[in-house]
């Protein structure tokens, strides 16, 4: 148990940039490492063309950075050249010497040869990714022996040989993710792998022998296919044995025209071919949006639109169930600043913020992406974005924000997120920016300053749960039928599973977000589960959202703005703990079968149905079948309806001790829908 909460605290501790004046380079060391470096390999379409001796600015110049230089604070902390048919060999000695270089990302390029000698020498990295070149050669023990802080290395869509260096791997101590799929890698499939290592991926390989049972146990089947010698070790249910197929496939050919996107400064465009990719970006200090508020139509879908508090009373929230999305955002503006001026406001703090800062450079202030996987995206664009907003919820306002490049995000505006300083916020975002499960939508990024903290993630243009089941009017809307309830129902309960699992603290562990009050229980994981906070994907998978925030968000404002706190140990003793997750998952689920805007999400007890007790009432007289949503009922949903139902009766009861846990919540759910709507 220690262990599982140690995986997720050291790789936080280590993404922190260091601070820079204790190790930064001297002066132009990072500019002559670069210059050095590119000597190593050709560049053929000339994007590094500023990474020159004769340069008038510095890698990490805050008005004119050199491509493909990632920065914190002045320091050079990551390299991100993807996308660039870059070829030849990469010295990687040549930037050894940069204390405070994290990160280096070379994804589909066409770099070549074994890996250099050299790589070992780059002891301050944490991630490395190579995938999608034509690397060959075997797999460097050097990596796992000298670099004493990678976590994760990607080697995927390469061209390796040679059996793994097994010993090396498993004394790697700190190694969270190793992915080496799609190579031709061959003997045996190490013992012993690192505690710590999370994620494992030797798929579509030459590898033989047997897969040890401690190893299935702990991956995915899927990490051990394509390789047709590989069999489980006899004896063990848990072992994997691959039947001999087909050939693994041959290495991935180089990258077609068709794969790149391409990637240049600030004002590139940026070209999405293929799967979808998130990408954000943004600086609020010069974020220029230009809100359309007016031309809102009816079909502008809703995220946590009915807030049912701050400053947003039952009224407005009933205005919005009466579908006008105007009457949210119309009353949000009597109740406080409009979203323009709020915005405006907003800049204006970021320039009074950069002149106390005195130094003479403009702050725009600094925007953290979360994941490597996406190419990196420039200031302007997100300056020239359109903006709307979306709602307001407890937490804070959510806009969506277009680029003009076809890229869309959500960016809420959080309040009341001082309980931690900088350093834990920025561990805690972190983590969650890793958690990933189909049914929940981690930020992408965010941006930190004291007054204001903005978390962003992909847009998902469909709107929540509540939106569609309550607040969308027009004549095309979305009529959720019982198999599209039951789908959502599952994949909630199957996220909320995953956050419990990933973010509950073990049982008999108590741990004070204080550090003062010892028997208050361990918060809640999610904390804010209701239908505001259920995003639509385009296949109408459910996405949550505006979870994990319980430690970050003011102790003072919680019982306002965390739904959790509406559960009735919350409401009479305020106090809430994991089950109390439980409760929001009932009412969600009640919500669900009978199609009723449930009045718990309003914090005055006027508008609404008590889905609770009306349900509860129905379960102890018999009649649940009256309380099924018409909409449903017509489909057939039938008994299947009556049981999921009884479920959130059972997730919602008084007392928390008589409520499920998440896991057999979710397990019940899972039971309705496999036995199928009769
Ligand atoms: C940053 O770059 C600009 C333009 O390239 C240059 O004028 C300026 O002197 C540079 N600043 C520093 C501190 O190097
Ligand atoms: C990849 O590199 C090889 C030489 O290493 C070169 O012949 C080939 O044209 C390059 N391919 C692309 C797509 O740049
Ligand atoms: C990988 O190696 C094989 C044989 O060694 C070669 O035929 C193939 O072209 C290589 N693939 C890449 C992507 O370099
Ligand atoms: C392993 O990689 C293959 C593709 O290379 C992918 O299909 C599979 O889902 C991956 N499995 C895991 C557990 O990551
Ligand atoms: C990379 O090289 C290939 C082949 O030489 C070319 O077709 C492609 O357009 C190049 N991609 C970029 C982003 O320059």
């Amino acid at each position: 148990m220690a262990t599982l909460l140690a995986f997720r605290l050291l790789p936080l501790l280590a993404l922190l940039p260091l601070l820079p004046t204790a190790l930064a380079a001297e002066d132009g060391a990072d500019a002559a490492a670069l210059v050095r470096l590119k000597q190593s390999f050709s560049d053929p379409t000339g994007r590094l063309e500023a990474w020159s001796a004769s340069s008038p600015s510095t890698p990490c110049n805050a008005t004119s950075p050199w491509p493909g230089a990632q920065c914190y604070k002045g320091m050079l902390v990551g390299l991100r050249l993807t996308h660039m048919n870059l070829s030849g060999t990469f010295d990687f000695g040549a930037i050894a010497k940069l204390p405070g270089l994290h990160s280096v990302n070379l994804k589909h390029n066409n770099f070549s040869g074994p890996l250099p000698a050299s790589l070992g020498t780059v002891r301050s990295l944490r991630a490395l990714y190579l995938s999608f070149n034509a690397f060959t050669g075997p797999v460097p023990a050097d990596v796992f022996v000298n670099m004493r802080w990678l976590k994760k290395l990607y080697l995927d869509n390469n061209n390796m040989t040679g059996p793994l260096p097994a010993d090396a791997i498993a004394a790697a101590p700190r190694l969270i993710e190793l992915h080496l799929d799609r190579n031709q890698i061959d003997g045996a499939i190490p013992f012993k792998l690192p505690a710590t290592l999370q994620r494992f991926n030797v798929s579509h390989n030459r590898l033989t022998g047997s897969i040890p049972p401690e190893v299935a146990k702990r991956y995915d089947k899927s990490a051990f296919a394509g390789n047709p010698g590989l069999c489980g070790s006899p004896g063990s249910d848990t072992a994997v044995c691959v039947a001999a197929g087909p050939a693994p496939p041959p290495a991935m050919p180089p990258p077609t025209a068709a794969d790149y996107i391409a990637v240049q400064e600030e004002t590139s465009v940026f070209v999405v071919i293929g799967i979808i990719l998130l990408v954000i970006l943004l600086v609020t200090g010069a974020m220029v949006l230009m809100l359309r508020q007016d031309e809102r139509n009816s079909a502008a879908p809703a995220y946590d639109y009915y807030a049912g508090g701050g400053a947003m009373g039952a009224s407005a929230a009933a205005g919005a169930v009466a579908g006008s999305s105007k009457a949210a955002a119309g009353s949000s503006s009597s109740a406080g600043p409009r979203a323009a001026e709020m915005v405006a406001v907003d800049v204006a703090a970021a320039g009074s913020s950069s002149s106390h800062g005195g130094a003479g450079s403009r702050r725009m202030g600094e925007f953290v992406l979360l994941t490597d996987d996406i190419p990196p995206f420039g200031l302007p664009d997100l300056m020239k974005a359109s903006a709307e907003v979306l709602g307001n919820g407890t937490l804070g306002s959510a806009y969506k924000a277009a680029m003009r490049n076809g890229f869309t995000v959500a960016v809420k505006r959080m309040r009341d997120m001082n309980r931690v300083g900088r350093n834990e916020f920025e561990q805690h975002i972190h983590m969650l920016g890793e958690l990933s499960h189909p049914n929940v939508l981690p930020p992408v990024g965010y941006h930190y300053r004291k007054e204001e903290k903005l978390i962003v993630s992909e847009y998902m243009s469909r709107g929540s749960l509540l939106y569609i089941l309550h607040g969308d009017q027009s004549p095309n809307r979305v009529i959720l039928d019982w198999h599209a309830r039951v789908r959502i129902a599952v994949g909630v309960a199957r996220g909320l599973a995953f956050l419990h699992e990933k973010l509950g603290i073990p049982a008999g562990r108590l741990v004070s977000m204080d550090g003062a009050d010892f028997d208050a229980p361990p918060p809640p994981p999610h904390g804010n589960l209701k239908s505001g906070n259920i995003l639509l994907d385009a296949n109408m998978e459910p996405r949550l959202v505006d979870y994990g925030f319980f430690p970050l968000v003011n102790a003072a404002q919680a019982p306002q703005a965390m739904f959790a706190f509406r559960s009735p140990e919350g409401t009479t003793r305020g106090v809430v703990s994991a089950r109390s997750d439980v409760y929001c998952l009932g009412v969600v689920l009640l919500e669900l079968v009978t199609g009723r805007f449930p009045s718990q999400y309003l914090l005055s007890s006027r508008g609404g149905t008590d889905v609770v007790h009306w349900a509860a009432a129905a379960v102890a007289e018999g009649g649940e079948r009256e309380l099924v949503d018409p909409a449903i009922a017509a489909g057939g949903a039938g008994d299947a309806a009556v049981r999921l139902l009884r479920v959130g009766v059972h997730c919602a009861k008084p007392e928390p001790e008589c409520r499920p846990t998440v896991a057999e919540a979710a397990w019940m759910v899972e039971e309705i829908a496999a036995g199928g709507a009769s």
